[in-house]
């Protein structure tokens, strides 16, 4: 895993969203693997700016989301669906067909699974999977004890989970119980990851990932095996590393 460190997340989210224009600019028809949450959004800042200063484009790029609350209505302002569109899509010309986030209002989820599955066997590979950490060390929403070999699947949420988002809804009890994430398997199929992390509630889990072992307890350590692996880590989820960028 190659680890940079920046002294601040407005740092991080810059030396990201340059690392991920740089890859749009060389190739017009990336496949872009997204993550919504707190940690992306400065780096969605970014993207637009530069979108809009040096007119990097996204006509030919597709994205895949990873993961979406079930029984979400997209115009929900809590969807996936509405988040991408709020810090991103609706800021750069990309199309609408091209970007996919599995379909929370499904009337069969499962079937959901399976037809997002078919959909990243079709575009795919992704070539640059963006991915955040949960403080559990979840990656997308495979929670501890998911099984390393998860293909797209329905989620319970953990209530430690729950508790995390319940931030952006007015009440806990309006934080989805459910939610369609791809699974491990198919995030580690990406050509390429990049994992950012930003703030102090990350600092554990930081440190689990660096130093704990391999284990399906802690999701985010199979990012260990994977061949092409670049962390951004601010100085907040640091102890002593030295800051290089
Ligand atoms: C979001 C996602 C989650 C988040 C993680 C960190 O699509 O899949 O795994 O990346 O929960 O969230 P933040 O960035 O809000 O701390």
């Amino acid at each position: 895993m190659d680890i940079i460190t920046t002294p601040s997340y407005e740092a991080l989210s810059k030396e990201a969203a340059s690392y991920v224009s740089r890859k749009v600019q060389k190739n017009p028809h990336i496949v872009l693997g997204l993550a919504t949450g707190s940690t992306p959004t400065g780096m969605y800042e970014q993207l637009i700016k530069d979108h809009i200063t040096s007119g990097t484009s996204y006509q030919n790029v597709t994205t895949f989301n990873l993961d979406e609350y079930v029984r979400m209505n997209k115009k929900n302002p809590n969807s996936y669906y509405a988040f991408m569109e709020k810090h991103l899509f609706q800021h750069i010309d990309i199309q609408n067909e091209l970007t996919f986030i599995p379909d929370g209002m499904s009337t069969d989820p499962q079937m959901e699974c399976s037809i997002y599955e078919e959909k990243l066997r079709k575009h795919g590979p992704i070539d640059l999977q963006i991915l955040g950490l949960g403080a559990n060390g979840h990656i997308g929403f495979n929670e501890p004890g998911t099984s390393f070999s998860s293909r797209t699947h329905i989620v319970e949420l953990t209530d430690s989970t729950r508790k995390a988002n319940s931030r952006f809804f007015k009440d806990i009890d309006d934080v989805p119980t459910h939610a369609i994430t791809m699974g491990i398997a198919s995030i580690m199929e990406a050509k390429e990851i990049l994992l950012l992390v930003a703030g102090a509630n990350k600092k554990k889990a930081y440190e689990q990932l660096l130093y704990g072992e391999v284990s399906e307890d802690f999701p985010a350590s199979i990012l260990k095996k994977h061949p092409c692996v670049k962390i951004l880590a601010d100085q907040s989820v640091l102890d002593t590393s030295s800051i290089i960028a």
